[in-house]
């Protein structure tokens, strides 16, 4: 498989959480029983993403560099830079590059406050994984797409127009916040101008991947779940969903430490010794049940 960076943009100022989200970062909130971050994380380890950068406001990194630390716990490398204000997703990728991440690489997004969950979840993202040309997005049906980049299919399936929160959009599929590209993904950021809300826009880095017909994109289907966190609402229940899953299954969802261990990215001793430290809480005593199945 290739290898591929990955970047999880958790700055922004989550106004829409408020008060919530006034004195704490909304990608440390609880989604049940871990913080939102681990989700999109979860998503970049199924990939097979083990070098990470996580941008975050410069108050709130601290938090992340306490919470995640340099990522030997989960067997993967994480990175920190700051985004000193909300200036767009794609800036992710000029600051990337500016600190250093990225050297002409290819590299995943994912937003901090996005959930995925589902059977084909992993197949989609190797397949996104191993085109080392060109970009790859994903659609996703919803039922009111006007709140999202929307994708328009021809009768092939190729995606023919891409558009940002449209009064009369032309499908169903929304784009999720997760998005791959190839290594001029940094050269192509910097080249964007700000839109009219002042922001480097995302969907006009994927805009130029189509206009050089050079974008992918993989329908998520039913059986995969995708959720953003950004509301009162969405956040509930979005951790309703995450508990019911859990509780039914007896499996985690975004148990970090399990993802790694399975890839084999951490050895069983050190499983056990992040099991350790995470007590006598829920999450702990999932781990051990993770060890205990395999005797
Ligand atoms: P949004 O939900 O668009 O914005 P927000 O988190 O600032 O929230 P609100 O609308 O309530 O004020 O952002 C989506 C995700 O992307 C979220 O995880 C924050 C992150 N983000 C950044 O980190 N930097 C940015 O420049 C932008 C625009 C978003």
């Amino acid at each position: 498989m290739n290898t591929r960076k990955g970047i999880v943009l958790a700055g922004g100022s989550g106004t829409r959480l408020y008060p919530l989200t006034i004195a704490i970062s909304k990608q440390i909130m609880p989604v049940y029983d871990k913080p939102m971050i681990y989700y999109p994380i979860s998503v970049l380890m199924l990939a097979g993403i083990r070098e990470m950068l996580i941008v975050s406001t410069p108050e709130d990194l601290p938090l992340f560099k306490k919470l995640l630390g340099s990522g030997s716990k989960f067997g993967v490398n994480f990175c920190y830079a700051e985004q000193p204000s909300p200036d767009g997703l794609a800036q992710a990728f000029t600051i990337a590059s500016e600190v250093g991440f990225l050297n002409n690489e290819a590299a995943a997004l994912i937003l901090g406050d996005n959930l995925f969950y589902g059977q084909n979840l992993t197949s989609a993202l190797k397949r996104a994984m191993q085109r080392e040309q060109g970009a790859t997005i994903f659609g996703y049906q919803v039922a009111d797409p006007s709140r999202y980049g929307v994708i328009e299919f021809d009768s092939a399936g190729k995606v023919i127009s891409i558009e940002e929160k449209p009064e009369h959009p032309k499908s169903n599929f929304a784009i999720p916040g997760l998005y791959f590209y190839d290594s001029k993904v940094a050269t192509y950021a910097r080249q964007l101008t700000p839109s009219t809300r002042g922001e480097l826009e995302i969907t006009d880095l994927n805009l130029r991947y189509m206009n050089e017909n050079k974008l992918s994109s993989e329908i998520l289907g039913r059986g995969t779940t995708w959720l953003d966190t950004g509301t009162h609402e969405s956040l509930l229940e979005a951790g309703e969903f995450v508990r019911l899953v859990e509780k039914r299954q007896g499996l985690k969802i975004a148990c970090l430490e399990e993802i790694a261990y399975n890839y084999d990215w951490i050895s069983r001793n050190h499983f056990t010794s992040q099991m350790r430290d995470l007590g006598n809480s829920s999450y702990g005593k999932y781990m051990l049940g993770v060890i205990s199945d395999e005797c």
